[in-house]
């Protein structure tokens, strides 16, 4: 699965292929506004051009193309540049957010995050674990009495 580098952040980040990279970012809590945006975004539309990333470095695959709508709002800048909230995730790439917002040492953290090979991730996406029917039960019928509701387990977390 595709891993994006955020090199403000200094963070590794998996999804899945074809996921929106606004999304992704927002999930993880990557902050991708810089003031206009968090006063005001249009949420993922591609109207408001505030959700700028610069994917200097990336391949051409790594994300979809420029939307009609993303090459007419970048016109004026950068070719690297990007509206998160119009690219989906293919393969693994680096990104800078806020590329419009100061960053020390800009170049050379992107230069170190280049000259990393990108993990290529867990191959598994975590699972939920679904509780057993009479964990459930049991959680219900004695929220308040501890040593009444203790699930019956074999492996002896619940006492530990
Ligand atoms: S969130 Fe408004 S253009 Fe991307």
């Amino acid at each position: 699965m595709p891993v994006i580098r955020f090199v403000r952040e200094g963070r590794d980040v998996e999804c899945y292929p074809g996921e929106n990279l606004r999304e992704v970012a927002l999930r993880e809590g990557i902050e991708l506004y810089g003031l206009k945006g968090k006063l005001g975004n249009c949420g993922g539309c591609g109207q408001c051009i505030t959700c700028f990333v610069d994917v200097e470095g990336a391949a051409d695959a790594a994300l979809t193309p420029p939307t009609p709508v993303e090459v007419q709002k970048l016109r004026r800048r950068p070719e690297s540049w990007r509206l998160a909230c119009q690219a989906l995730v293919q393969q693994s790439l680096t990104v800078v957010t806020r590329p419009q917002v100061g960053l020390a040492d800009r170049d050379a953290m992107l230069a170190e995050a280049l000259s990393r090979p990108l993990p290529a991730g867990p191959t598994a996406w975590p699972t939920p674990v679904e509780p057993e029917p009479d964990e459930t039960e049991e959680a219900v019928e004695a929220p308040g009495d501890s040593a009444a509701s203790a699930p019956t387990t074999t492996s002896g977390e619940a006492n530990a």
